[in-house]
């Protein structure tokens, strides 16, 4: 009988990014248990670590590595007339239209430009966008017709309070970057900087997106990792010009990526945010999805403090000692998605070779640094000199953040090796016979306190000294 095989649809790899991540614990669904809750996600143990690990990069190279520099953390509500002042509330929108048969709703901009009528549809008014639905006889992804273009405010609403009234109306946060224009006054008081210095934060931001796609990619609830530094005017195009080389130093020196899967990106006038005078976005190479914003370079000018200063009736500038002159800095912004960086991070290390699926994080990204093993579980003996290896190397993090060991005993060596690959561990230690001065002829003696140390990537095994381990991974993960 003649047997037919169902075609195998070809994974996206997205599809192959999205599945690796729930099943090994990187990412959940946010509320699966009733359903999943629209784009919103958790990140598991896995995913938690390489979070923070990403964060501590950022942080060293933003923040740690330099001295004009300093860090904060806001709060989420602030009063509600920051976001008059900034602009938010009368021109933080997207153009939305609705399916008149289905009601589903849709951004405009997005339909425009996946009906490949024109790339960078955001910048096009409502009347353009009719005329453009009109001409074009767009239609809904469902074929139905569609609804003139209204303008839609993204900012996420709510009460504070016991009473539900317009008194009591709180924003949350729909960029994170506003507290530091707030607070920008104090940190320069209470840590007597002088211009240029910069103040960073890595903060949670809320959009009440149109349309949720592409797994992390555009979500409702997100974080964002800034760096606004504060200059003087005049010096503000070379600052601007430094940001954009230093920002592309990051990804590929401190994050390690590909140079050909990072690309610029200079804002149309018409398409640049209420208070940019230039912006640029930084995009990554999302594979088949291709190049898309990861963060944006934005050159705000006093726009932010002038706003502030004005709404608050308090005195935002700066006072030079030099010149006896008092002005409002200007500031460049770089403004980076932390989902995105988290997701742009899986697509540049995940690796396909043959069976074998492994993501080739930079060990000081990776989750786990090492994984411990005794060769046989059923071997007392093995067990207990790969407990002892395994808490020295807990113990050897000696104050390092982010240096986990993991411990494995189940099945046998190679899936043991599989599972770490497939989590991104770059070493594999395993405690064998050599190890215990069991081994057979020369190796008996020789290898005695040594333990086997496989490389990731190259599958290439050493050995190593029990002592020297701790020093041995801190090089490798620290150099
Ligand atoms: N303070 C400047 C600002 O908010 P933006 O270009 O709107 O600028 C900066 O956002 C970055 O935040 C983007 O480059 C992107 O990485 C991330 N981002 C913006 N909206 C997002 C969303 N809905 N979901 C995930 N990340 C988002």
């Amino acid at each position: 009988m003649e047997k037919t095989v169902a075609a195998k649809k070809t994974e996206t790899m997205m599809e192959k990014i999205v599945s690796l991540t729930k099943q090994r614990g990187f990412v959940y669904p946010s509320s699966e248990i009733y359903g999943g809750f629209a784009a919103t996600y958790d990140f598991g143990p896995l995913g938690f670590l390489l979070k923070k690990n990403i964060e501590r990069v950022w942080r060293r190279w933003n923040v740690e590595s330099r001295e004009d520099m300093v860090e904060i953390e806001g709060a989420i509500f602030m009063h509600p007339k920051v976001w008059e002042a900034s602009g938010h509330i009368s021109g933080f929108s997207d153009l939305l239209v609705e399916d008149l048969v289905t009601h589903k709703r849709y951004r405009a901009d997005h339909l425009i430009e996946e009906a490949k009528i024109m790339e960078n549809a955001g910048a096009l008014s409502p009347e353009e966008v009719n005329k453009i639905i009109e001409e074009h006889k767009l239609k809904s992804p469902d074929g139905n017709a569609l609804s003139a273009a209204k303008k839609f405010n993204l900012l996420v609403k709510t009460h504070l309070g016991p009473v539900e009234d317009e008194s009591t109306v709180a924003y949350l946060k729909g960029e994170s970057c506003q507290n530091i224009y707030l607070d920008w006054k104090s940190v320069l008081e209470t840590t007597r900087r002088k211009l240029p210095f910069g103040i960073a934060q890595i903060g949670k931001a809320f959009r009440n997106e149109i349309t949720v796609k592409n797994f992390m990619f555009r979500t409702r609830e997100f974080e964002q990792m800034d760096v606004q530094y504060f200059c003087r005017p005049e010096e503000a195009d070379m600052w601007y010009e430094y940001w954009k080389k230093n920002r592309h130093d990051f990804y590929m020196k401190a994050m390690g990526f590909s140079a050909d899967h990072i690309r610029w990106r200079q804002h149309e006038a018409d398409e640049r945010a209420f208070y940019a005078k230039d912006a640029w976005d930084v995009e990554f190479l999302f594979s088949d999805m291709g190049f898309k914003e990861i963060e944006g370079i934005h050159h705000r000018g006093d726009y932010d403090l002038t706003q502030h200063q004005k709404f608050s009736g308090t005195d935002l500038s700066y006072f030079d000692e030099k010149t006896s002159q008092r002005f409002l800095p200007y500031i460049v912004e770089c403004s980076g998605g932390f989902n995105r960086l988290f997701l742009a991070t899986l697509f540049e290390f995940y690796r396909e070779d043959g069976e074998r699926k492994f993501l080739a994080f930079p060990p000081r990204l990776a989750p786990y640094k090492a994984a411990v093993f005794p060769l046989l579980a059923n071997k007392p003996q093995l067990v207990e000199k790969a407990k002892a290896v395994y808490e020295m190397l807990r113990a050897a993090a000696d104050g390092r953040d982010g240096f986990m060991i993991a411990w494995d005993d189940r099945g046998n060596i190679g899936k043991r090796y599989y599972a770490q690959d497939e989590i991104g561990t770059p070493f594999c230690i395993t405690v064998d016979f050599d190890t215990l001065g069991e081994g057979e002829g020369d190796a008996a003696t020789a290898n005695k306190d040594t333990v086997t140390v496989r490389d990731r990537d190259t599958g290439t095994q050493e050995r190593v000294a029990i002592e020297k381990l701790g020093e041995f991974l801190h090089g490798k993960i620290y150099r």
